[in-house]
């Protein structure tokens, strides 16, 4: 990727369709996107390439949420480049959920895993629910947080 064929921006109401296209795409939670709270990133052409966004909670929580890349587009930053302008903006702390895989990459941000008896109510239904169902496989569902 040449950075100047990438374009950072808060996303608007038309890219509503692309970034549930996008989140699809890539499997993760297809619940709660609120293009309003999102980033994007988009190629040259205008294509979707990849978003994120700080998702609140009715417990009062805010999550880092739907880091997604399209497959064409990984493997150069775009990920690291989406998080580090979403923190740069976000209140503290911040949770986030993601595949126990992924914590050295968050961790690099200043994320911590956090321990079962640290979660919040939401966090621990999710963590519990996660584990039940979509990691049967092996793996964990990791929550870290950002003070
Ligand atoms: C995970 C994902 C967002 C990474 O996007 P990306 O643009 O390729 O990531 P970056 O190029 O910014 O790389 C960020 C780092 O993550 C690491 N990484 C990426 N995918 C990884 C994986 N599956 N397991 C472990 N580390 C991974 C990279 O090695 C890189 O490490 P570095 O900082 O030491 O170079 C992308 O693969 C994706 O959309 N996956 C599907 C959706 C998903 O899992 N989202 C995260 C939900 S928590």
């Amino acid at each position: 990727m040449k950075p100047e064929q990438i374009t950072f921006r808060p996303a608007a109401a038309q890219d509503a369709a692309a970034i549930k296209a996008l989140v699809r795409l890539v499997r993760i939670n297809p619940m709660a996107l609120d293009w309003s709270r999102f980033l994007i990133a988009s190629a040259a052409e205008g294509q979707l390439v990849a978003c994120g966004q700080i998702k609140p909670h009715g417990e009062g929580t805010l999550e880092l949420a739907s880091i997604a890349v399209h497959p064409d587009w990984r493997g150069q930053g775009l990920a690291r480049e989406v998080i580090a302008r979403l923190l740069a903006g976000a209140a503290r702390p911040l949770y986030l959920t993601c595949r126990s895989e992924l914590e050295p990459f968050y961790a690099k941000f200043g994320f911590r895993r956090l321990a079962a008896r640290e979660l919040t109510p939401y966090f621990r239904r999710i963590q519990k629910l996660a584990n039940l169902f979509m990691f049967r496989e092996g793996g964990s569902l990791s929550v870290m947080r950002l003070d």
